[in-house]
Order: C-alpha cells, then structure tokens, then sequence
C-alpha cells in the first residue's frame, strides 16, 4: 500500500502546509509545525459513498416547531447555569481548561450527581487509572455513584464496550488528547487524531442520544493540539478558567447552540472538590481594605448575574526606557486606551511610569462598564488618593472623554447595596435607584477625576508628577 502523504500541521492552529517551517504562517506559532500524515478516512465515516439508489437528503422549510429538547439537570446548578438550564441529550459539550485547573474533578462532580438521580452514566480517561479516579470519588463523595468507569485510549475499544452497555445518558471523555482513532497514521493529541476522535465522538452523540462531554486541555507551548480546532464541530464549548494559586474557578461559555454564552458559573477549589459559589460578589470582593489608593469596587455584570470585584491599580516611576503596562484579568488595549483618554481630554500624564492593573481574584472581566472603574483606580494610585469608601463605580467610557450609560444599572446598584455598600458613581441615566443609596452621576470623565483628586489637580497642573 502506498504510504499516504504527509503535511505539516500547525499544532495550535491546525493550520496544514506542503512543507515544515519554523513558524505558522497563520498563528505565528514557533515550533508548533509537525509532520502529520494526510487524513484518511475513517470507516463509514462522513467520506463513505453514497449506495448507488439510495434516497438522498430532502429539504424541508423553517415551520413545524417541535417541542425543546428536554434537558438534564447535571447536578450543579452553577454548571447548569452556564448551559443555559441542563444538558441536551445528543448534544456534544467541550470543556477546555489549563492543566491542573480541574476539569477532571468538575466533571466527576457531574457524572457522580447525574448518575445518582439515576440517569445512566459513563466516565471514559485515558489521563489517569481506574484506582485514581475511584480514589478521587471517594474524596468528592461519590464513592457509591453508579458511573460505569473505564481507563482506555483506543477509541474503537470506547465505541465498541460503550455499545455493550446498553442505555446511556451522559457519556465523559477525559481526555480528547489521549484517545486515537485505530484508523489514522498520527500520535494521539495531534491536530488529525484529535479532529477524528472528537468527529466520531460528536456523530456517537448525535445517533445514540446521549450527552458526551469532551475534556480538552490548553497548553500554550503547543505541544497537544489545542482544543480549538474542534471547536465547530460541538455544540456547546466551555472554558473553565482560574488562577492556580487562587482557589477560585469559573466556567465560562464561549459557544453555545443550545444557550446563552454570557453567564458564568462559580466554584471554588476545596479539599473535598469544586464547591458551587451562588453568590460570588462577596468572595471577589475578599478582605479588601478600603483605606488604599489604587483599590475600587466595580459594580459589573456576568450575563443575568450582578458581581462586584476589586480592581487595582499601581502606579509607579520606571526604570524602562518604556514603561510598563501590565494587566491580569482586563484588555491591554483597553488600558492603553482609557490611559490616552485620561492624558488628552483630564491631562494626567502617566508618562515614564509603569502602570499596573489586576483585577482581585483571578476574574477576567471584559465588560466596557468597568473603564470608570479602571479610569477611578488609575487616578486614585497616580495621586495616592483613596476612592470614597463604600462606593461602587461603573460605566463605559468613550474617546471624546465622556462617560456612557450602561445596561443593568438597577441590578448593579441593588446588588451594591446589598453587600453594604451606600454610594454609586456612575453615568447619568433615568431609572430608579434604591432608597437611601446616594448616587453621583458622572457624565465626563473630567468630573470623575476632579471629584476624586479635584484639589491635587489645581495644586498642580499635570497630575501624578506631583513627586517631581
Ligand atoms: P484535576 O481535576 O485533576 O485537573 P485537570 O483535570 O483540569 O487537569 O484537578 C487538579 C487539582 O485540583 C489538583 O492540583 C488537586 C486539586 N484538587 C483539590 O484541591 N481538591 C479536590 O478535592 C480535588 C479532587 C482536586
Ligand atoms: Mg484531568
């Protein structure tokens, strides 16, 4: 048999050349290019001929609305609040996280629920052994959950033993990275073992039924093939995300046929697993001291969900011949650009300083409305001036330096005042606000910086060279 082709395939990316180079051309991925050997199809697989008199495909139209699926609750409400209500039978879900964030444990979290409200469910690894898992389910509480649990790699093997038995409801892969398809010439992890055993898997899900969920892991060095070049071929894809060394998680949607992409779902990281968050604002908010320049409370939202967070802000002289600009949790550009609006239209000129920005709690907002909070905390550190305490601020802000109206005011001042906060700067807007919350609108940002640093400003025109 001839030797079928090989073609150089970025591995990130999944970009394919004739021949290796250094870098994706696509991606700009260094080192990310390998060798893999042109896809074959797989048996009865999509590429199968159609039989010869075979009906072919009918087209019908938009009307005929059946009944929404039924969904399944998964057992936690914070994983079915990113779903949009419970899984889909049939359909195929990703989960995608960094190593170590703890996909694994979610997801054993959700089989062990599922299967004891009595649905019936598989847990497939080809990461760990059977005695780990076991172990770990004794840790989370599921040691008597009836998960039918399997350690292999051979997606065939999967295929057939899952046949066998019988009626199945939720079917977990961990992860899409270990398992091959016996059929292609390719390592596992790689972008064509991957794009196979993830194609087949979706068409088990579609034919039998069933909700397969599909763990993949993200590495930035490259090495496994990302996650993302399956993303269009399911239905929903999941990220769950955190800082390591914070014991927070969140599950975040980014892809979803049967639900909203915008909520996000709260855990946090405890001995005996992922412990569900229902009211987060309190746990961003942490001990956070009020009395520090450079710290402000955003009043923000995560899809239905009001949540506060810290942002914080430090500024300070540099030794760089250009500044720094660092964010974790907030667009870097974003940055640049609320700092531009502040030098042009407030005159406060960050010049040859480093600027830090951190948003507390491994949370990673991308909300406009946080710019007032992030303008707030950038003049608070640059003047060394503590924000108002008990206040929250929120609104977007727009190159010309004024501030915009954003969506949710109500939720966000409630929820505010909920957690004992009595004060608001925000933009100008009609509505109604909760009694006894004193609120302080803002239409340019210029206002912003003179009721927070008003007198600092006339001592001294130009703003934090007040050292000089
Ligand atoms: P894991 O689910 O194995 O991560 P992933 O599948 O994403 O690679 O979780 C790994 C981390 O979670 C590990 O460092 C230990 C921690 N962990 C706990 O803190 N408590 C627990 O109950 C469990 C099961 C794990
Ligand atoms: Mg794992």
């Amino acid at each position: 048999m001839a030797r079928p082709a090989e073609y150089w395939v970025c591995q990130v990316c999944g970009t394919a050349a004739r021949k290796w180079s250094g870098r994706c051309e696509n991606c700009g991925g260094w080192n990310t290019v390998v060798a893999e050997a042109a896809a074959t199809p797989i048996p009865g697989g999509l590429s199968a001929p159609r039989r010869r008199g075979a009906a072919g495909i009918s087209f019908t139209n938009l009307k005929g609305v059946e009944a929404p699926p039924p969904r399944r609750p998964s057992s936690l409400e914070e994983f079915d609040r990113v779903t949009g209500g419970g899984l889909v039978p049939g359909s195929a879900l990703l989960v995608g996280g960094d190593p170590g964030i703890g996909k694994s444990t979610l997801l054993l979290q959700v089989a062990g629920g599922m299967a004891l409200s009595g649905l019936a469910c598989a847990y497939v690894t080809g990461e760990e052994a059977v005695d780990q898992i076991r172990l770990r389910a004794g840790r989370l509480g599921f040691a008597e959950a009836p998960v039918e649990l399997a350690a292999e790699t051979a997606l065939g093997e999967i295929l057939a033993a899952l046949d066998s038995l019988g009626h199945l409801d939720l079917l977990v892969v961990d992860s899409i990275q270990t398992l091959y398809a016996e059929g292609i010439e390719a390592a596992p992890g790689t972008v064509s073992q991957v794009r196979a055993v993830a194609a087949e898997l979706v068409r088990y899900a579609k034919r039998r039924g069933v909700i397969v969920i599909l763990v993949g892991h993200v590495t930035k060095d490259g090495q496994i093939a990302g996650p993302r070049v399956i993303e269009h071929l399911v239905d929903t894809v999941l990220y769950f995300e955190g800082e390591r060394s914070h014991q927070f998680r969140i599950l975040r949607g980014v892809k979803n046929r049967f639900g909203p992409t915008d909520e996000i779902g709260v855990f946090e990281m405890t001995g005996r697993g992922l412990a569900q968050v229902a009211n987060p604002s309190g746990l961003f908010l942490g001990r956070r001291d009020p009395d520090v320049s450079g710290s402000v409370v955003f009043a923000g939202i995560e899809g239905t969900r009001p949540l506060l967070v810290e942002i914080q802000a430090l500024v300070a002289p540099s030794s760089l011949g250009t500044p720094r600009r660092a964010t974790v949790g907030w667009d870097g550009g974003r940055l640049a650009m609320i700092l531009a609006v502040l030098e042009t239209r407030c005159g406060i000129v960050f010049g040859l300083r480093d600027v830090y920005l951190n948003v507390a709690g491994g949370l990673r907002i991308s909300e406009p409305a946080a710019d007032l909070a992030v303008a707030a905390a950038l003049v608070s550190a640059a003047f060394d001036r503590p924000v108002p305490p008990n206040t929250v601020i929120f609104g977007e802000i727009g190159l010309t330096g004024e501030v915009r109206a954003v969506p949710h005011r109500e939720l966000r001042l409630k929820e505010a005042q909920k957690l004992g906060f009595e004060a608001a700067l925000m933009p100008a807007a009609n509505g109604s606000r909760p009694e006894g919350f004193h609120v302080r609108e803002v239409t340019r940002l210029a206002e912003l910086v003179a009721s927070l640093v008003g007198d600092a400003l006339e001592a001294g025109p130009g703003g934090p060279h007040r050292n000089h």
